[in-house]
């Protein structure tokens, strides 16, 4: 294990069975509906990856980046695209893609931004779901594990952009960033 870590929390078998159940309820979600499925950069980009390969339909990806003002810890709700998507979602059913919601600002955001583009349909599938810290009034349509209120990374999660590798998901030694 990694000596920054504490403990792992979600060893790379449960997540990738969890990721497989999810891809099937997802496939039969989405069947017939040619899904563009959207990766929050840069977190996210593992389980979209692993995801799409357990997606049994046609789909299209996308990729969008976005920042929120403020402390580098938490959200402020001010958010800023930093990339945004190369495809239209007009008409689209839109799937996207986070790896973790903690105050759920950034998520609320970025789904109202797409609907306000005119999807069709937009709907949000986490990995990880913080549910004590939400500051917004905003479920995930699809979850894969729900955690305690701790400081994880791996597996796409970084913390100042180191660990993103893992292959699991570990709580940070405390030493680590105090
Ligand atoms: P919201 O707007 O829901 O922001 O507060 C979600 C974003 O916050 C980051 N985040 C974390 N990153 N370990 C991380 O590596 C964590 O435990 C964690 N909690 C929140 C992450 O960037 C996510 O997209
Ligand atoms: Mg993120």
């Amino acid at each position: 294990m990694e000596k920054d870590i504490e403990k792992i929390l979600l060893s790379e078998e449960e997540i990738s069975a969890k990721v497989s159940e999810l891809g099937s309820i997802l496939s039969e979600e989405y069947a017939g509906k040619n899904p563009l499925v959207i990766c929050v950069l840069r977190g996210a980009a593992p389980f979209m990856t692993d995801l799409v390969r357990r997606m049994t339909i046609p789909l299209e990806m996308d990729f969008m980046a976005v920042s929120s003002y403020g402390k580098s810890t938490q959200s402020s709700g001010i958010v800023r695209i930093m990339k945004d998507l190369d495809t239209s979602v007009e008409d689209r059913h839109v799937l996207v893609v986070e790896d973790i919601i903690d105050s759920g600002l950034t998520l609320s955001y970025l789904v109202d931004n797409l609907e306000r583009r005119n999807a069709a349909s937009v709907k949000v599938v986490t990995l990880l779901d913080k549910p004590a810290r939400r500051a917004v009034d905003l479920k995930p349509h699809f979850s894969g594990f729900q955690i305690p209120d701790a400081f994880v990374v791996g597996y796409g999660l970084d913390y100042a952009e180191k660990y993103r590798n893992l292959p699991y998901i570990g709580i940070l030694k405390p030493s680590v960033y105090s």
